[in-house]
């Protein structure tokens, strides 16, 4: 080797985050997420903290001062259809850019994926289930259940305290994330301090605005090329006001689930026209939802108010 070859290896006191950024391609996510997600915009800002945070974890740890990997796991509590499946795979996503999961992959599961119903069960299965999600995400769904105090044999308690020990072990191959109704996942957390101490964030995803449903609505539409008259859109309005006030109310996945009926009953009503004999149906006609599509709804059989 010539005198020349040799390069001094200079150690770096710099770390470019820029850089990181860059090659990271996480900016494409977080932009995605920006767009495709109607508000929810104190999600979206811790989920660019935990991305700036992670990036300068990794600058730390070129430059050598890294303590240690980061531990990953977190809790989304929030209602039914407020996001939390859908934001979990963007984070999946997000874990994988900066390479802090080897696998762009989510795997969800509730009590009955990980709680058998037989003496000797549950820790196979548990252990069957985490194999299946290392590398990636495990995603939890009202990971309360998995605890039930009422039932003092409850196999619940052998899958928890697997997880525990698994989320401590491996917490650099595996990103744990739990989810459910927010006070419930509080009184979990105060029963189970261990799975408490263990997430290191909490992210609440708040029910939307009317007005965020009407808009999440009209995307949704655009996704599957249908689209609201001027009519249906007022009717669809006045739909969501009262669906609000129903006990059952699931914020986002109401409004996809009204839109499925919704195409339902255009495609009843389309056909029922043509048995009629009104000709060749053109592009607006199927593309179109009409009020009566969304007032045939049971939601306005009741009383207004
Ligand atoms: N902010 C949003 N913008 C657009 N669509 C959304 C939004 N939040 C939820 N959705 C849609 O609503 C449905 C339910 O969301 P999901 O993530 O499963 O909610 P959760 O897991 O909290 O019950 C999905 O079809 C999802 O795509
Ligand atoms: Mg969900």
């Amino acid at each position: 080797m010539q005198a020349d070859d040799i390069i001094e290896e200079e150690p770096q006191t710099r770390a470019d985050l820029m850089a990181l950024y860059r090659e990271s391609r996480i900016g494409e996510v977080l932009a995605e997420l920006d767009r495709d997600l109607v508000g929810l915009a104190p999600v979206k800002t811790r989920i660019r903290e935990i991305a700036a945070h992670l990036l300068v974890e990794r600058a730390r740890e070129t430059l050598g001062i890294a303590s240690g990997a980061p531990t990953l796991h977190m809790c989304f509590s929030g209602n039914p259809g407020t996001g939390k499946t859908t934001v979990a795979m963007r984070m999946a996503q997000v874990l994988h850019r900066l390479g802090y999961i080897r696998r762009n992959q989510l795997v969800s599961v509730t009590r009955d994926d990980l709680v058998g119903q037989y003496i000797g069960h549950t820790a196979p299965k548990t252990r069957e289930v985490l194999k299946r999600a290392m590398g990636g995400v495990l995603f939890i769904d009202e990971a309360y259940y998995l605890y039930r105090p009422e039932n003092e044999r409850d196999y619940g308690q052998e899958a928890i305290e697997i997880l525990l020990q698994t989320m401590e072990s491996q917490r650099d191959d595996l990103v744990v994330i739990l989810a459910g109704y927010e006070s419930r996942m509080e009184t979990f957390f105060q029963s189970n301090p261990g799975f408490r101490s263990r997430i290191a964030h909490h992210i609440v995803f708040p029910n939307y605005e009317p007005h965020e449903l009407l808009r999440i609505a009209e995307q949704m539409l655009i996704e599957m090329r249908y689209r609201f008259d001027d009519d249906a859109r007022r009717v669809f309005e006045e739909y969501l006001a009262r669906r609000i006030r129903q006990p059952n109310f699931a914020n986002a996945r109401s409004v996809r689930n009204a839109l499925d009926r919704a195409r339902l009953r255009q495609a009843n009503r389309l056909f029922a026209a043509a048995e009629r004999g009104s000709g060749p149906a053109d592009a607006d006609a199927l593309m179109q939802l009409e009020p009566c599509d969304i007032r045939a709804s049971r939601v306005f059989d009741e009383p207004s108010s």
